[in-house]
């Protein structure tokens, strides 16, 4: 009797522990994920102040625009693999992405092409060197940020 009582309980114990650590494992990736996320979505903020910061002078350097427009477009065309299913808040993450991200994919992935097609807009401006029409393009890019974020993220507290 005590005898099938500790292998029952053996049993259990493997199966606690089969079941604990792919979990344990999957938070790890997710935590890993998010961490990833927001220290790339830093890099989008940092290039869009520099841009604007630019851009704010009186005449402002095109080598610098171009950069900056060349690094945001990359990072525009980069931002969707930052986003895997189930590194969101439901894996017990720290993160501003809203579930709706990943249940409204659709409507996340329209947010990411609208903003991908303003920061295409905004290179092809600044590589041809129209520094005015690009000065004119910042308002329609930090319109794509907002329209996610609106959507998408977790309103800052
Ligand atoms: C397609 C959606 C989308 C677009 C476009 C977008 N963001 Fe975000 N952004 C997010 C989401 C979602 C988060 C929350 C990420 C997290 O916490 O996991 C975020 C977070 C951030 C953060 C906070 C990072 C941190 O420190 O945690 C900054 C800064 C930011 N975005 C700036 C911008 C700027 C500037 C733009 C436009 C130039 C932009 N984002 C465009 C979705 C977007």
């Amino acid at each position: 009797m005590n005898k099938m009582r500790a292998i029952w309980t053996g049993l259990a114990l493997v199966a606690g522990i089969a079941t604990a650590a792919p979990a344990a494992l999957a938070q790890s990736a997710a935590a890993k994920a998010a961490t990833a996320r927001k220290e790339n979505f830093k890099q989008v903020g940092a290039t869009f102040k520099a841009i604007r910061d630019e851009m704010a002078k009186g005449s402002p350097d095109p080598a610098v625009i171009k950069a900056g427009a060349q690094k945001l477009n990359g990072l525009a065309r980069q931002l969707p693999g930052w986003f895997p299913r189930g590194s969101g808040a439901e894996a017990g993450v720290k993160t501003g992405a809203k579930p709706g991200v990943w249940t409204d994919a659709a409507g996340f992935a329209a947010a990411v092409r609208g903003f991908q097609g303003e920061t295409t807009r905004f290179q092809q401006l600044a590589m041809a060197g129209d520094m005015d029409a690009a000065k004119g393009q910042i308002r329609a890019l930090g319109g794509a940020c907002k329209t996610c974020h609106d959507k998408y993220r977790v309103p800052e507290t």
